[in-house]
């Protein structure tokens, strides 16, 4: 199995498509083939954060979350390499090299990036406006995170896919340039959960508000699946696959859910019970990990513990590239 890295934004509590649509098939991927060729690196990508500016006390706060999460949700950070993106700067190094064989024209497509300068321009603005460079060039920082560790496979949700072919072509441009030095990443997506819906139906996402925390207790995951969008269809009559089915698809057990399918489409199940149905297999789902994020969140001390020796095996798996990069380019001496 290839080396996989993967990373999640401290910005914001986690929500149930994170889970759904990155750490789980993440994690999945990680236990899949034992270490591999080298332990399964996750990290909190702090440097890409700081586009949108958060308190610090904040941000600080959101990576001891993501920590806690993750481990809750089955990491092992004794087998795994978990660190904080800032404690290994030698990424800023790379980004910086990498960014002198990475075409603009190349930044100019990705999604981000380009909706930002459709919002500016329907609005009547200047393409650039309050556009932070930060923005701009965060692919070939991304880049650099998996770069750096010579990583093969990147496990990421789908609107993440584009900046993994980013990397690729970072990758390639930079081997152009200076041979074969660089291994050429490729992303990859869990098709059975690519977009988790949110209560509007729209996708998951801190973005449109409508998601589910990962911590959520159990009478705030109830209220907030009552507060799904359905139709007004009563039970006997048969539903169109929706939110709660595909939800349910991604939190049940296969058996279970196939089993919600057969009542959608022959009619015999009423939103009320889909909606308790699916309340409790969250609670199932996330009950466990909930409690042992508490735990874990009491000891903030022990999460930067965990950081901390995971920034030293990092330092060391990043070592060897850095190396192998300065003497390509010219950098430092032979
Ligand atoms: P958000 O859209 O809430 O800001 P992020 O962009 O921080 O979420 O996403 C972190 C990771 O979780 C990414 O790999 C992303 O692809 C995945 N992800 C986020 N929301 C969803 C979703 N609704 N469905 C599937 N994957 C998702
Ligand atoms: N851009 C990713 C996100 O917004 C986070 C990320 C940063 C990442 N660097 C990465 C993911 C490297 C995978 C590999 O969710």
């Amino acid at each position: 199995m290839p080396r996989m890295i993967t990373g999640i934004k401290p910005t914001g509590r986690p929500h149930l498509g994170n889970y759904l649509g990155m750490i789980r098939p993440a994690l999945d991927l990680a236990r899949s083939a034992g270490a591999g060729d080298g332990a399964p690196l996750f990290f909190v990508p702090d440097y890409h954060a700081l586009t949108i500016t958060p308190p610090p006390a904040e941000l600080r706060a959101a990576v001891l979350d993501l920590t806690a999460t993750l481990i809750a949700f089955g990491l092992d950070p004794d087998r795994d390499i978990l660190y904080r993106q800032s404690d290994l700067p030698e990424v800023c190094e790379l980004t910086w090299i990498l960014g002198c064989t990475c075409a603009k024209g190349l930044l100019n497509r990705a999604h981000a990036y380009k909706a930002a300068v459709a919002d500016n321009l329907a609005h009547g603005r200047q393409a650039d406006h309050g556009i932070g460079f930060g923005v701009y060039s965060y692919p070939v920082l991304m880049a650099a995170d998996i770069l750096l560790h010579r990583a093969a496979a990147v496990p990421v949700g789908r609107d993440q896919r584009q900046h993994v072919e980013i990397a690729r072509d970072v990758a390639e441009s930079f081997n152009r340039a200076y041979g074969p030095v660089l291994v050429v990443p490729e992303p990859v997506v869990d098709e059975r959960m690519m977009t988790v819906p949110g209560l509007d139906g729209r996708k998951m996402s801190k973005s449109y508000g409508n998601q589910l925390a990962l911590a959520a207790p159990p009478d705030e995951i109830r209220r907030w699946v009552s507060r799904i969008v359905t139709d007004s269809r009563p039970p006997a009559e048969p539903k169109e696959p929706d939110t709660i089915l595909a939800l349910y698809r991604g939190v049940a057990p296969d058996a279970e859910a196939r089993d919600l399918e057969r009542r959608y489409r022959t009619g015999g199940v009423g939103y009320a019970e889909a909606k308790a149905l699916l309340a409790d297999a969250i609670e199932r789902l996330v009950g466990p990990a909930r409690e042992r994020h508490a735990e874990l969140m009491a000891d903030p001390a022990g999460l930067r513990d965990i950081l901390a020796r995971g920034a030293g095996r990092a330092r060391e798996s990043a070592a060897g590239t850095i190396a192998a990069v300065r003497a390509a380019t010219g950098l430092g001496w032979a």
